[in-house]
């Protein structure tokens, strides 16, 4: 059964969760022997997903939930980040590099930029007052011998 290698976390929208949840999925991922350039990308995208999800979708609250699910079929990781917050109006503008609807929080708009240059494919529903799931993709190299070696070095296996 395919299920069998998903992941899933829930975890509650304080800014401290952010650093869990990237950390998480790369100890997950690891099974694929990533490189460690593969495993920083994962890393900074899992993030901005999982800041968004704070900053923007509970904003101001401290009561929300987040669940990044994840799952591995062959050499591809698959990444999801779901929170029940205020959704997105308009998402091919989100998606624009430099558009944010934060500048006072000194945020620079740079978010989904960074998880379509990190990811290989990145899709975004959301509905407004209802939440936003981000579901990201990416391939690892998986050569074993390699990607054991420095996964051992950064402690994830
Ligand atoms: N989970 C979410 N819930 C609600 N709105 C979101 C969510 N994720 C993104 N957005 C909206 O999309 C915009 C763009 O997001 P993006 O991550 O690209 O930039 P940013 O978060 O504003 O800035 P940066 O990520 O560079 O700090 C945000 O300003 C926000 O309006
Ligand atoms: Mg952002």
């Amino acid at each position: 059964m395919d299920d069998i290698q998903k992941m899933s976390i829930e975890f509650g929208c304080e800014p401290a969760n952010e650093s869990f949840a990237r950390v998480a999925v790369a100890a997950y991922a690891a099974r694929l022997n990533p490189t460690v350039e593969e495993i920083s990308d994962i890393k900074t995208a899992v993030s901005e997903a999982v800041t968004n999800s704070i900053i923007h979708g509970y904003y101001g609250r401290k009561d929300g939930r987040i669940i990044v699910e994840c799952t591995i079929k062959e050499d591809k990781l698959t990444v999801s980040v779901s929170d029940r917050g205020v959704g997105i109006e308009d998402i091919d503008k989100a998606m624009e590099p430099m558009y944010t609807t934060r500048p006072e929080l000194e945020r620079s708009g740079m978010g989904f930029v960074f998880m379509e240059a990190f990811m290989d494919e990145v899709t975004v529903e959301s509905t407004a007052g209802e939440g936003t799931i981000v579901k990201m993709s990416r391939r690892i190299t998986s050569d074993e011998q390699i990607n054991n070696d420095t996964c051992m070095a950064v402690g994830y296996n």
